[in-house]
């Protein structure tokens, strides 16, 4: 079996489209232009590339887009300081603080801060307890897992995944967690895998959905995959490549692509699978977030 390829940039692109064209109708119908702010503190080169990508995107979309960039010395108060005045700007839908910030500053605290309503990454407990409990209408879903679950659903070609057991590998607040809610929410018998679990290869193996999250280049194998499985590959690696020339690297996953792709249904692509997606989905939760504050049913995706 050759495995159908999903092409996340593809579908990234349907999702943005999708937003750009309701944001123009929620602003004509009702004057609400969705604004997104992201708080980066420090130089981490590819904090600022996905800053950039996040703040470009945005205004593709025709957000009120804000990009405020401290320095690294910035003090954990001052940054609790900026995070509250964006939770009483009322032009500011969404908050993003990029992650990781600098060792001085307690993440959790500036996570806890943002008001649940703009917390876009979906990472407040409250919006963690409302996936938790199902109040998905109301809660922000973390956008990696959010974006997984476009794909998995258009692979599979159906919304219900009843009767199907889904395994994810990984168990990170950020990815694995919330991603084990949303399959169950959709009616999936899942498993979450992780380092201590007992003989994984021949548990993923008994996977229809398996799902990758553990941030090791390509560890899972064609024997672990179940034939005619959809495998979704969240994992971004990057790894020498000497075969490019000397200190030249690229991009893999959490799983051995080539190979896996002998083996299972659909695949996701590594770069070009989930990345995409994650980006599509901040506008799509910055979106949700202006629809609640105008009255108006956001789209689904
Ligand atoms: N850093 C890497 N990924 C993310 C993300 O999804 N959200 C935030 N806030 N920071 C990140």
């Amino acid at each position: 079996m050759t495995a159908e390829v999903i092409d996340g940039k593809l579908v990234a692109a349907e999702v943005v489209e999708k937003v750009t064209v309701a944001t123009k109708k929620l602003i004509a119908d009702t004057g609400v232009v969705p604004g997104i702010a992201v708080v980066i503190v420090g130089e981490d080169p590819a904090s600022q590339v996905y800053v950039r990508s996040k703040g470009k995107r945005a205004t593709e979309c025709g957000f009120h887009s804000v990009t405020h960039t401290l320095p690294e010395e910035t003090s954990e108060a001052d940054l609790l300081k900026m995070v509250e005045s964006l939770n009483n700007d009322k032009d500011i839908d969404a908050i993003l603080v990029q992650l990781p910030l600098p060792d001085h500053i307690d993440e959790g605290k500036v996570i806890q801060t943002i008001a649940p309503e703009k917390d876009v990454d979906g990472f407040h407990f409250i919006n963690v307890g409302k996936l938790g409990t199902g109040e998905t209408d109301s809660a922000f879903v973390p956008c990696t897992p959010a974006g997984s679950m476009v794909l998995l659903k258009k692979a599979l070609g159906k919304d219900d995944l009843s009767g199907l057991n889904a395994i994810v590998v990984g168990r990170s607040n950020i990815v694995g967690k919330p991603m084990a809610n949303l399959l169950l929410a959709d009616n999936a018998t899942v498993t979450i895998a992780h380092s201590r679990t007992k003989d994984l290869p021949a548990l993923a193996a008994t996977a229809d959905i398996l799902v990758a999250a553990v941030g090791r280049p390509e560890m899972i194998k064609a024997g672990w995959v179940k034939p005619g499985a959809v495998v979704i590959d969240v994992g971004i690696n990057r790894i020498d490549a000497p075969e490019k020339g000397e200190g030249k690297t690229r991009l893999v996953g959490d799983v051995a692509y080539g190979e896996s792709a002998e083996v299972a249904g659909a695949i996701t692509p590594v770069p070009g699978g989930v990345g995409p997606m994650t980006i599509a989905m901040l506008m799509a939760n910055t979106l949700t977030s202006a629809c609640r504050r105008a009255g108006v049913e956001p789209p689904n995706y």
